[in-house]
């Protein structure tokens, strides 16, 4: 089944921090999206492909908006979408006062559905397409959720939570049952449709050396299966780490010794990371999640966007929903830039959707799959619009440019401004 789009498009070819701006796009301004079965099949200049096509194609012409491929959530936990925007306190309190009372409601599998089916349809209104996503330690959570989105037919990666120490009783496992459960859900659910498992150790605090060391050779085992995890976020948290692994050469060596750091391993945060560590991810080709609304939120610190790049580490925007006030990735872009003039760094519009897009790909394994509209890649893909909110029609009106035209979209956008989301070249 062919499917045609036509209308201004966007895709990223390469990270602009490597390649260049101008290299690392491609631009039409009136183009076409040929899909066909789900997978995009050309895309290009309309005026060039239009004659390639049987003249009785049916296109969709999307107007004055901008077609891009869906946005890539690298980090978020469906789990706490009841309780984003708990007031006052910094990551360690925070979790105990108010994470994990919400997280306790999801041994029960139809509560972890009902809100699997709400995140998601905020996931998709918002345009993101694929994230990478913490269940909570009851395995009924990740069943809720994979449930929801095979139903969906969505491409989303996630994972139990695995704790056993530093956590209520109610939400601890034991290095054994947290395996166990773990691999059950790997043979279950990986690679079922477009669904993927990710081994999710909590953070380094919530589990024993034992629970990491098992989650090490679960990922031997399993080496195409993801790991996630949250790394150096908060200063209190990165004392404690140190407290509870002294022989540790640092907060990454405590994952690094349980052999968890792989091409699939994706660390949230790394807010506070040595140059070493930075060194020993990007060697491992593992990736960070840039969360600027956590951040923010929970007074974390300002992600060293540049350092991570200067050691090549892979990095892909989170907007880790509940400690992330939005679903919004063009919000997340928006507070990216912030943290980062906060700096005295200058985050390009290029540079960010590049990473809300193939950056997101890239970080994830994933480029080829998702992320861009090269042939043979999954056509998940969403139409942004200028003139949804009376501000940013106005704003638009002055722009001449693309670079300012996405500055614009990524500074006064949010869910409001996407007009349509695809799931393999249908709108949903
Ligand atoms: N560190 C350990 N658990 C969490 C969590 O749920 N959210 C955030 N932001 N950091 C964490
Ligand atoms: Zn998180």
């Amino acid at each position: 089944m062919i499917k045609v789009y036509r209308g201004e498009l966007l895709h990223f070819l390469a990270d602009p921090e490597k390649v260049g701006i101008e290299q690392s796009y491609e631009y039409f301004k009136d183009g076409l999206l040929i899909i066909k079965d789900g997978l995009v099949e050309r895309m290009g200049d309309a005026e060039d492909l239009m004659p390639s096509l049987a003249t009785d194609t049916k296109i969709t012409h999307y107007k004055d908006g901008l077609i891009m491929p869906g946005f890539i959530d690298t980090h978020v936990h469906y789990p706490q979408t009841e309780m984003i925007a708990s007031y006052g306190e910094q990551l360690l309190e925070w979790l105990e006062n108010y994470t994990f009372p919400a997280e306790r409601c999801f041994s029960d599998l139809s509560h972890g559905e009902n809100v699997a089916e709400f995140f998601l349809t905020q996931l998709l209104e918002a345009g993101t397409t694929t994230a990478l996503v913490f269940g909570t330690v009851h395995k009924q959570s990740v069943e809720a959720f994979f449930n929801i989105a095979q139903q969906k037919n969505l491409r989303m990666i996630c994972g139990k939570v695995l704790m056993d120490q530093n956590c209520p009783d109610y939400l601890s496992d034991t290095a054994q049952t947290g395996y166990d459960d773990s691999k059950a859900l790997i043979e279950k659910w990986h690679n079922t449709d477009r669904l993927q498992y990710a081994i999710t150790p909590r953070f380094a605090p919530t589990s024993s050396k034992a629970q990491l060391d098992k989650a090490g050779e679960l990922l031997a085992e399993y080496p195409d299966v993801y790991m996630q995890t949250h790394l150096s976020e908060n200063l209190k948290e990165i004392e404690w780490v140190q407290e509870l692994f002294p022989t540790s050469k640092h907060y990454l060596d405590v994952y690094d010794q349980s052999k968890l750091l792989s091409r699939r391993s994706i660390f949230a945060h790394g807010v506070h990371l040595k140059d070493e560590e930075c060194a020993r991810l990007g060697e491992m080709h593992s990736a960070i999640a840039f969360c600027p609304s956590s951040n923010l939120f929970l007074g974390s610190g300002l992600f060293n966007l540049v350092q991570a790049q200067k050691y090549n580490v892979n990095i892909g925007f989170g907007s880790d929903i509940g400690a992330g006030t939005t679903f919004s990735m063009l919000s997340t872009i928006n507070e990216g830039y912030k943290t980062q003039q906060l700096r005295g760094d200058k985050l390009s519009p290029y540079q960010s959707f590049y990473l809300a897009t193939l950056g997101g790909a890239v970080a994830l394994d994933l480029e080829g799959t998702i992320g861009n509209f090269m042939p043979g890649t999954e056509a998940d893909f969403i139409l942004l619009d200028y003139h949804a909110t009376p501000l940013m029609d106005r704003r638009i009106k002055h722009c001449s440019n693309l670079t300012e035209k996405l500055f614009i979209l990524s500074m006064l956008g949010d869910e409001r401004h996407v007009k349509a989301t695809h799931i393999l070249g249908e709108k949903i």
